[in-house]
């Protein structure tokens, strides 16, 4: 069995193409880091590697992970500014025993090493977006940016292994130094290919409160299933922070199981996704709103969160 889901619909190329590789026996992990890569290289997903959303300095800085679900070996970089596909990286630093998550420039200084190219990862478009918002509000404190955010990527190949791969610039202006969920095992990702896969999408600062994709992962092993275990991880702190008189914030958990089986659930109105198994992949959605059970992509609905 090989199955393959990517968060929102910038994944959708990366996860067909994919789900093709898994089909010619490569394994979850090169598939998963090229469907982030497709993401990560494209200028027009504003908010993922080269063009990504710039922070509150004029500085694009990445995060990305990749971990490995039959060792739960993790690799990540954090606050890079010059890697042209932070994804790369991740991947390349996981299996270390020690040293596997590395922030600045350190993590920059280990590309360098690996052989990994450099780029300025500023677009014209992302620095035009950074100087209207400085104009629009010079002494502002910034807001938590609204929109889609980061590329995660699960996949389970013919062999029965799992991997996940995420990749983001974080929140528009942000403070420099900031870090969100993406890079952190247990709140932006999680895999082991015992019991299954998730990651997160949305405000990072939100997802490691509840661990999520850790959350989600414990509840397949529980025995739910990852449709199930996504709407309970979500559900559960959402409730506290409701408890907590916190509003919910915008997050979405996407998640696979070992047998194949996809879930996804969502605090937005609609979550769109991308996934495959077998030989076909395709766009689909879930919504908030209504049962939360997971459909083909409805265009109109789409067009709300594009
Ligand atoms: N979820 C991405 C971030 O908050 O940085």
């Amino acid at each position: 069995m090989r199955a393959i889901i990517g968060t929102w619909k910038m994944s959708f190329a990366g996860v067909e193409e994919g789900l093709r590789m898994l089909k010619d026996g490569v394994c979850a992990g090169e598939a998963v880091v090229h469907a982030v890569k497709r993401v990560e290289d494209e200028p027009l997903f504003r908010s993922v590697g080269y063009g990504g959303l710039p922070g509150k300095d004029g500085h694009v800085t990445l995060d990305a992970a990749f971990m490995d679900g039959r060792t739960l070996r993790v690799g990540g970089v954090m606050s890079v500014e010059n890697i042209q596909n932070p994804i790369l990286a991740a991947y390349r630093l996981c299996g270390r025993k020690t040293n596997c998550l590395l922030a600045g420039r350190g993590a920059e200084e280990f590309a360098i090493r690996a052989g990994l190219p450099l780029r300025d990862m500023r677009t014209v478009e992302s620095m035009n977006r950074w100087r209207e918002a400085v104009a629009a509000q010079p002494d502002a404190a910034w807001e938590a940016y609204r929109g889609h955010d980061t590329v995660c990527v699960l996949a389970l190949d013919d062999s029965g292994n799992m991997a996940a791969g995420t990749s983001t610039s974080g929140l528009f202006m942000k403070e420099p130094g900031r870090v969100g969920d993406t890079p952190l095992v247990g709140s932006g990702f999680y895999c082991d290919a015992r019991f299954g896969a998730a990651a997160a999408t949305g405000l990072g600062e939100d997802i490691m409160r509840g661990c999520l994709s850790y959350e989600a992962v414990a509840e397949m092993r529980r025995g739910m299933s990852p449709h199930e275990a996504c709407r309970k991880a979500l559900d559960a702190l959402s409730a506290r922070k409701k408890e907590l008189e916190e509003e919910s914030g915008s997050i979405s958990l996407i998640a696979l199981s070992p047998d194949g089986a996809i879930g996804a659930a969502t605090t937005l109105p609609v979550f769109p996704f991308a996934a495959g198994s077998g030989t076909a992949a395709a766009l689909y959605m879930v919504e908030n709103a209504s049962d939360g059970a997971i459909r083909a992509a409805d265009e109109k609905k789409l067009k709300a969160v594009d």
